[in-house]
């Protein structure tokens, strides 16, 4: 099993970089291809995925090393716009591997499916009728899909849950609990409901509304944990202690506040989302479900936890749903998003929603750390400069040179690009 853990990677040129992931995860040509774009999702592909196609759009891609999850070592390709991400997911990821990596688990891929149903004549006889119909109603959904059936997957359980005050006045409505294996699962569950409706309108007597998955995928969770030696932690003048410190009051912070916990759970979002994107997940998903999660106590709040065990070790753990598959949907059908999978040498969902979990708690602890240190910005300008400067049309060595002078100055900002652009160009020679 090769070893993740590289150093200096983000120095080596844009193609050796390649050839190494190439190597580390056994890529095709082709494959190796995809990855640099011009073989990756055609416009005929693009066509055939979305409505009033007119181009593609591409993001970068890039690789988070150091990931150990469960004893194996990971490579995780994440596509993101915004800098610092992939440094920071790849740099938490070598602290905790001071400590031995991740260790994750998940449930077993159970979605919720949702029936409405209004005007019911006397709900608590139609809640029983339901319990006494499961059965029949179950091998019913189990018929939407004989391929998942055969995969182990299919329906689980019906749950009866009664609203009786809504603004269109009592509703009852039908939870439908099923298993959907390694698709994300929304075909399945959807179909799976619209099939049930009308049997379920017959037994309860009312009219049956919507009939959709819920986003709030609550049995569908993964989680995961890690353990960093305090003086795994120390930099510059910071003491491993105070570091660690520093991190479970930052987690405080989010745990008792919404304002914060808002943006400490955007961190966590940063790299399961660069993930979901990069293996063709639907992160809008994602999203809703964590932050329904978030609030499910009913105060938003912090997703992760951050505490010192009795050794003074800073132990964090990150749960949250993940309704995420390794087949069906883009995670087939973009052949990007089929490299970003083999790369990640994942075969089932649960593997998949293990190591998003990771990267999310290694994205929260690179946030916190440098937040309760040195604070965000130090490494953020320089990459967050040559962002600019390439905004403010700078191109080849003018990047890192109009960056560097803005960093210098402390001044990042796009009209201070192109003045020193302009002077810079005009000191060649240049227009
Ligand atoms: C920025 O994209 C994410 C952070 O704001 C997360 C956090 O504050 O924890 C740095």
């Amino acid at each position: 099993m090769p070893s993740s853990r590289v150093s200096g990677f983000y120095n080596w040129p844009l193609q050796e970089r390649l050839e190494w992931v190439a190597q580390w995860a056994g890529l095709t040509e082709e494959e190796t291809a995809v990855l640099q774009g011009e073989a990756g999702l055609s416009a005929e592909q693009a066509d055939r995925m979305i409505e009033n196609v007119v181009g593609r759009y591409a993001l970068p891609l890039g690789i988070a090393l150091n990931f150990q999850v469960n004893g194996r070592d990971v490579l995780v390709p994440m596509a993101i716009e915004e800098p610092s991400v992939v440094a920071g997911a790849s740099f938490a990821a070598r602290l905790a591997r001071e400590g031995g990596g991740f260790r994750a688990g998940a449930t077993p891929p159970e979605m919720i499916g949702q029936i409405q149903v209004l005007d019911v004549p006397d709900v608590a006889a139609a809640a029983a009728a339901l319990v006494t119909e499961r059965d029949r109603l179950l091998a019913a959904a189990d018929e939407v899909d004989p391929v998942l059936r055969r995969l182990g997957g299919g329906a689980r359980d019906l749950i009866g849950r009664v609203l009786p005050e809504t603004p269109a006045g009592p509703m009852l409505v039908v939870h439908l609990i099923y298993d959907v294996r390694d698709a994300m699962g929304a075909n399945a569950v959807n179909t799976a409901c619209e099939r049930l409706a009308p049997l379920i309108a017959e037994i309860t007597g009312g009219r049956v509304g919507l009939r959709i998955l819920s986003n709030l995928a609550d049995r569908r969770v993964a989680w995961a944990e890690c353990s960093i030696p305090a003086a795994a932690l120390s930099f510059d003048g910071f003491a491993g202690e105070r570091v660690a410190q520093g991190i479970v009051e930052a987690w405080a912070f989010a745990a008792a506040d919404p304002y914060r916990a808002a943006t400490h759970n955007k961190g966590i979002l940063n790299g399961i989302d660069a993930v979901a994107l990069a293996t063709g997940q639907d992160w809008r998903a994602i999203e809703a479900g964590a932050h329904a999660y978030a609030a499910r106590s009913g105060q938003y709040t912090s997703l992760s936890t951050w505490s010192l065990d009795g050794k003074g070790n800073l132990v964090g753990r990150l749960e949250l749903p993940l309704a995420v598959g390794t087949v069906g949907g883009a995670t087939r059908a973009h052949p990007t998003a089929r490299v970003a999978l083999k790369i990640l040498g994942v075969q089932t969902a649960q593997e998949l929603a293990e190591i998003m979990a990771a990267v999310g708690l290694a994205q929260n602890l690179a946030a916190l750390r440098a937040l309760a240190t040195e604070g965000i910005q130090k490494g953020h300008m320089a990459l967050h400069a040559r962002q600019v400067a390439l905004a403010a049309g700078a191109v080849g060595e003018e990047i890192e040179e109009v960056a560097r002078q803005m960093v210098t100055e402390g001044v990042v900002r796009p009209d201070r690009a192109e003045e020193i652009l302009k002077t810079y160009r005009k000191e060649r020679g240049g227009n």
